[in-house]
């Protein structure tokens, strides 16, 4: 049992809070489930970019998913070795390539023609051959929220598998490129093994006529995308999203790769929040929280649900209310329609599952200050972010006046 109301006391509210212990069992997990095969999990580093998040990763053996130069070298910074990082994106800028090159990661993932073309060229430029794979496009569709869904054709990411086979072949006969991986992520909260199972069997059929053409891909990268439970989902066995993969493989010798990002962090984590106020209008009832949307975005923006609790409430006087948050838009809630106890200032209610994309996608908006973040590890809690001052907030501009 945690103890939210110390911590809230010790680090005051709103907080974020991560068991770092839940990371190390999820990780422990996915790994065990690839145990027949030479395997990387490589953190998307975009659900939780918390410097000492990392550093546990690293200490698990991990590696990291990166979509920016920024979250390179957080990774690297984290200590991550450099050839355990996958670099993504479809929007790289050419300083992004070159320092990128320079750092010596694993592999630059390409989503497009034009992109490998500048990669190339920056490559000569430094006289480094560059290590890529490109992410293929499977066109399959995964029942998701749209915004997290991406391997549509509809969708920006990758490209087809036409347009994979021949940049793979242009890159064998480059000088400054040498292709070692594959890749697809389909998307994100993925509560169904089905879709991994047909983009495995489209990517392992086009592994196996790149190996043909003598290709040697190493790496078979499977994304991320692994969902959880927020309400009431039924969330895929490892064991079978294992299989799936494992299966359309055959024999074929690679190392698998993966990304997850929320199976990994989601779950530990924890949004802690205090209540304000109350108020009802006849119509509604209104919880009024020191955590907002700037704090944890999820469900403005994707109308995503999250379990809320109480604490030590009497569970008396029960009934529904929407938690909202102090910001000047209708949009900022937590939680909507929910059955609540009566509260009373200063009650703490704890968001649970807010461990992937809750901190990462903050921001300062209406001037609230980022929030602390707390790791959980055995019976220790220790600060891994302090909470932003007024003067962190204003730093970059205050010396233009
Ligand atoms: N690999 C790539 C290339 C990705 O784009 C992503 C997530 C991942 C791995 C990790 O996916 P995960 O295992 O976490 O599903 N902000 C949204 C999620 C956006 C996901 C973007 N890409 C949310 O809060 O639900």
């Amino acid at each position: 049992m945690i103890n939210f109301a110390n911590l809230a006391d010790k680090y005051g509210t709103p907080l974020y809070v991560y068991n770092f212990d839940t990371i190390t069992e999820r990780f422990n997990l996915l790994k065990d489930s690839f145990k027949a095969r030479k395997s990387l999990i490589c953190f998307a580093v975009k659900a939780n970019s918390n410097l000492s998040v990392l550093k546990h990763i690293a200490s698990l053996g991990g590696g990291c998913d990166c979509v920016s130069i920024g979250e390179v070298k957080r990774a690297l910074h984290a200590g991550i070795a450099k050839y355990k990082i996958i670099y993504s994106g479809v929007g790289k800028r050419d300083d992004e390539i070159e320092e990128a090159l320079k750092k010596d990661i694993l592999m630059l993932n390409l989503e497009s023609e034009e992109e490998m073309a500048r990669v190339e060229a920056i490559a000569s430029k430094l006289r480094v051959v560059a290590r890529i794979s490109v992410r293929v496009n499977p066109n399959i569709d995964v029942k998701t929220h749209p915004y997290i869904s991406t391997g549509l054709h509809e969708n920006k990411f990758g490209v087809e598998v036409d347009v994979a086979k021949r940049m793979y072949i242009k890159a064998k006969y480059s000088e400054f490129l040498e292709p070692v991986g594959i890749h697809f992520h389909i998307g994100s909260q993925i509560v169904e093994v089905e879709p991994f199972r047909e983009a495995g069997v489209v990517l392992s059929s086009l592994l196996r006529s790149l190996r043909a053409l003598d290709i040697d891909i190493k790496f078979f990268d499977i994304g991320g995308g692994v969902g959880i439970r927020y309400e009431n989902e039924e969330t895929i066995s490892l064991y079978e999203y294992a299989q799936s993969i494992l299966a359309s493989l055959g024999g074929v010798d690679v190392t698998i790769v993966c990304e997850p990002g929320r199976y990994l962090v989601g779950e530990c984590g924890y949004f802690l929040t205090k209540v304000l106020y109350e108020k009802n209008n006849g119509v509604k009832r209104f919880v009024v929280v020191d955590g907002a949307m700037n704090d944890l975005i999820r469900p403005s923006l994707y109308s995503a649900y999250h379990e809320v609790e109480l604490l030590n409430s009497s569970n008396e006087d029960v009934s529904e209310a929407d938690i909202v948050g102090p910001i000047c838009e209708s949009g900022d809630f937590l939680a909507k329609k929910r059955a609540l106890p009566k509260t009373k200032h200063n009650d703490l209610i704890v968001v649970k599952n807010a461990g992937a994309y809750g901190f990462t996608m903050s921001s300062n908006y209406n001037t609230r200050a980022r929030v602390a973040e707390v790791a959980l590890e055995g019976e220790n809690d220790r600060l891994i972010r302090r909470r932003e001052s007024f003067e962190d907030i204003i730093a970059l501009e205050k010396d233009f006046l």
